[in-house]
């Protein structure tokens, strides 16, 4: 029955058996007896009192105030959870609004575990990159010290350079660790920004100095677009955009054109805002691959190939800063030409 409810289903039974009853009481009285309709109508009236009644209470006792209770727990629950809740006195559509709400629960479970399973997945991944970024380092170090302890240390040819080769991979291992870090100060929000007004031109020349010995050794050069003689004012925190525009250029070192490796540097005035671009002539970034170099130990297939430093979190750390100071960075790309890092910052 649609929109069934306790009235009219008791209204319906009471009617039946009143039919019913005054049917039989037709036939028997026809067949033996007199028949005495006004008799069959207080009888009727009595009858469909009687059934009506018991049967609305029976029903509101034990199948809608049992109703009623589900509905009054699922109403808690929302409003324990701080959620909007609309509090119905109890009529008939208390059992339509309980099966809408167990659907939306339902629902909103469903998604609740998707994200759950995406977490897990996540973690895992995260935990075997972890594992072998870390397992090379590691398995080299003991290679080494155990070659110095089998008799490597008294040998001139090779303590010397194996211990250097140790430092490395330690090196190495501390990079990895500290880029972890980073990250996860990064994502549990443990970082306050400090803000400060700065000239981002400034800081750029400063990055360029300190990255000159690194650029020089892989043939790789710096320029700015444009002269630049005028301070270009940011508002940010100098520290975390310094490391930004590290990680940035250091990535067009590594991964630059061999030959007459360029790197551009670009401002661009917006209104509100100031783009910064990192252009370099470098092999580029393949379209299936780009929207995957910002995720943490994402590397390409020919930077695996060309270049064996790196972890991956480079880009997933710029990705952090640029959005905690609520501003955007992207990428652009075409291979063999050259690829651009685009990122905003709040003009000081
Ligand atoms: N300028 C670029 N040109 C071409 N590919 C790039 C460039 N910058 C980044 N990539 C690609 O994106 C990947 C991710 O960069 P990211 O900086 O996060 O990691 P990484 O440089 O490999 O390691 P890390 O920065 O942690 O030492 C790189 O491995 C590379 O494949
Ligand atoms: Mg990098």
């Amino acid at each position: 029955m649609k929109n069934a409810n306790p009235i009219k289903l008791s209204l319906n039974n009471a009617l039946l058996i009143v039919l019913f009853f005054s049917l039989a009481y037709f036939i028997v009285t026809y067949l033996f007896s007199d028949f005495n309709i006004y008799l069959l109508l207080v009888f009727d009236l009595l009858l469909f009192g009687i059934v009506f009644f018991s049967f609305k209470y029976t029903l509101e006792k034990f199948v809608y105030q049992k109703i009623r209770l589900i509905y009054k727990t699922i109403y808690n629950l929302k409003r324990q959870k701080g959620l909007k809740v609309e509090k119905h006195e109890y009529d008939v559509n208390t059992i339509e609004r309980v099966n809408q709400e167990v659907l939306e629960w339902g629902e909103k479970k469903k998604m609740e575990i998707d994200q759950l399973k995406k977490n897990e997945v996540y973690r895992r991944d995260f935990l075997g990159n972890i594992y072998h970024e870390l397992k090379t380092p590691i398995f080299n170090i003991q290679g080494y010290v155990l070659t110095l302890l089998d008799g490597g240390l008294e040998d001139p040819a090779i303590n010397h350079e194996y211990l250097l080769r140790t430092e490395k991979s330690i090196d190495r291992m501390i990079a990895i660790v500290e880029d972890l870090e980073t990250i996860s100060n990064l994502e549990t929000s443990q970082i306050v920004l400090r803000k400060v007004k700065f000239d981002i031109v400034e800081l750029t020349k400063e990055v360029f100095e300190f990255l000159e010995i690194k650029a020089k050794k892989k043939k790789k050069e710096f320029y700015f677009a444009e002269k630049n003689d005028k301070p270009i004012m940011v508002e940010g925190d100098k520290k975390w955009i310094r490391q930004v525009l590290v990680n940035l250029l250091e990535n067009s070192i590594k991964y630059g054109a061999a030959k007459k490796g360029k790197t551009k540097v670009s401002f661009f005035d917006m209104d509100e805002n100031i783009l910064i671009e990192i252009t370099d002539n470098g092999y580029g970034i393949s379209p299936d691959e780009i929207l995957r170099v910002f995720e943490r130990f994402y590397r390409t297939e020919s930077a695996r190939k060309t270049e064996k430093s790196g972890t991956g979190l480079g880009l997933a750390i710029v990705k952090h800063i640029i959005e905690a100071h609520d501003q955007t960075v992207n990428v652009r790309s075409r291979i063999g030409v050259g690829t651009t890092f685009a990122f905003t910052l709040k003009m000081g």
